[in-house]
């Protein structure tokens, strides 16, 4: 176990071996370089497939496979005079902080590590680096790795450095699909090539299936059958940019929803704030037929869950204990008894909360977070924190009435004072096809989950309404009438035709 954490050893299954050498074009007398090898699983494969001029490097003897010619030798460090048709492997991963100090110091050594990354960066960005290195000219490199580094600033130096020596071939995305065992982590595998003279289109494959993969998908994958996999080319990726995997249609939606909105993003517009902690939701929330006496009708609140949140409305509300007077237990009991009586059976539970470091009654809520904005008397949209995307195409974006609270599952908005939009208009705009477009391609997403934190909300673009230009103005009223009429009516058909306007007013 320590060994794994130590040298990011997850051997790949033979599946996905096979599946890679079989993605390689140059010949069987081609110079093969596995520079990670592991127990030799692609060396293997390799050797099946007819390539014998194989080298191979592996820094734990332990697991050396004396069947194969193994260098046991840092790949890192070593000095290779030879360069390879072929380079091809599952290079080890390991976060930063998780780098042992005798393998940082050896990085501190490289003139690549040292030019293309820094301490966010991840172990495996040293063997994607060298690996293009020691390709020969046309030389064709097949990795497996996390998609994160495709999309990091952190990477974007090695991503330039990539598209500065060569293109990208093909790109097969993973998203959910579990690939290595207790790994819940998106995996790509790209072919690239060292050629700076042609820049051919990217030919991608998104697979999109949950279930364990078998040679069966992967030979459906191969030949453009697989039901659960979309195929598309797209130009090179740009330099300085994330390597966004979407179609060219898609894409250009984003680029232009981006180019109406100028630089404005949400963040110049919406305060955001993600909800409050009870620590216990379960203890504070009120039986439906309760009846309470004069002071606790004064400390109760509505809370709206993020499973209830639709578009541009609600379905349930469920009310909550939230008494903020700082009194003892004896008054607690005496003003609020029948709260008392609620709360009581979970006394022992609540006061092992975690207190945030306060002196926390068992009545109290753990954590007010942004209390403050969200008592403003004034409406606000809510949303879920984190959205799973599987089979959906718009968000939920719900406009809420003032005195509604959000728990820590969503996440709120607010006006700020100059926004002259309505809030109607504003939930338009999250809820419509082009805010889903962007926040699938580049907001923060875990395979198909989406995070709504504040980052990724507040750097969404935002289109500002010109209220002296008439025709924006008549745009802006029309979404807010049909979203009105949406909320009443929830006609689908309603929501495409807020997109509609919203494309006019995009000039898409
Ligand atoms: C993700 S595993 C993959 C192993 C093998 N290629 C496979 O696909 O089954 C990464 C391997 O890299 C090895 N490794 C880690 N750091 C290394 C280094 N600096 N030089 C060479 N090998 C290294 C680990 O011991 C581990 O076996």
């Amino acid at each position: 176990m320590v060994e794994k954490n130590k040298y990011g050893q997850y051997m790949t299954p033979e599946l996905i071996t096979d599946f890679m050498v079989g993605l390689i074009e140059h010949d069987k007398s081609s110079s093969c370089l596995e520079p990670a090898c592991g127990e030799g699983a692609f060396c293997a494969k390799l050797n099946e497939y007819g390539y014998k001029n194989i080298t191979a490097y592996e820094i734990d003897k332990s697991l050396i496979n004396k069947k194969f010619n193994v260098i046991n030798k840092s790949f890192v460090s070593s000095e290779i005079k030879d360069k390879f048709d072929v380079i091809i492997g599952n290079p080890p991963y390991i976060r930063w902080k998780n780098i042992e100090e005798k393998l940082k110091s050896e990085l501190s050594g490289s003139y690549l590590w040292n030019n293309y990354c820094n301490s966010l960066c991840d172990y495996s960005s040293i063997f994607i680096l060298k690996s293009v290195d020691l390709l020969k000219e046309n030389g064709e490199l097949i990795f497996i790795t996390p998609d994160y580094w495709f999309s990091t600033t952190h990477a974007q130096k090695m991503r330039n450095y990539l598209l500065d020596n060569g293109y990208i071939k093909e790109i097969y995305h993973f998203n959910e699909t579990p690939i290595f065992d207790k790994v819940k982590i998106s995996f790509v595998i790209f072919k690239y090539i060292k050629n700076k003279k042609i820049k051919p289109d990217i030919q991608i494959t998104k697979y999109f299936s949950k279930s364990k993969l078998t040679k069966d998908d992967l030979c459906d994958i191969i030949a453009k059958k697989s039901e659960n996999a979309q195929y598309f080319s797209i130009p090179q990726f740009e330099k300085n940019s994330k390597w966004i995997l979407a179609d060219v249609e898609t894409m250009n939606n984003i680029k232009k929803y981006e180019k109406a909105c100028k630089n404005d993003t949400f963040e110049d517009f919406l305060e955001i704030g993600n909800g409050m902690v009870s620590g216990f939701d379960k203890a504070f929330q009120l039986p439906e037929k309760i009846v309470l006496n004069e002071n606790e009708k004064k400390n109760y609140i509505k809370v709206i869950k993020a499973k209830n949140l639709k578009q541009y409305s609600f379905a349930e509300v469920t009310n909550y204990i939230f008494v903020k007077n700082n009194i003892d237990e004896k008054t607690f009991k005496k003003d609020f008894n029948d709260f008392y009586k609620c709360l009581l059976p979970y006394k022992e539970d609540l006061l092992k909360r975690y207190n945030y470091e306060k002196d926390l009654k068992f009545w109290q809520w753990a954590f007010l977070r942004n209390y403050n904005l969200f008592k403003r008397k004034e409406q606000r949209i809510f949303c879920p924190c984190k959205e799973r995307i599987t089979n959906k195409n718009r968000f939920r974006f719900a406009v809420v009435p003032s005195q509604y609270y959000p728990t820590q599952d969503v996440t709120a908005l607010l006006k700020k004072e100059n926004t002259q939009e309505d809030i109607r208009y504003i939930a338009a705009l999250l809820n419509s096809k082009y805010v889903f477009d962007w926040l699938c391609n580049n907001g923060t997403r875990k395979g198909d989950i989406i995070e709504f934190s504040y980052k990724p909300v507040a750097s969404i673009p935002y289109r500002k309404i010109d209220f002296s230009d008439k025709k924006e103005k008549a745009l802006h009223d029309k979404i807010v009438q049909l979203a009105d009429r949406y909320s009443e009516k929830e006609d689908i058909s309603d929501l495409d035709k807020i997109d509609n306007v919203i494309k006019e007013l995009l000039k898409i």
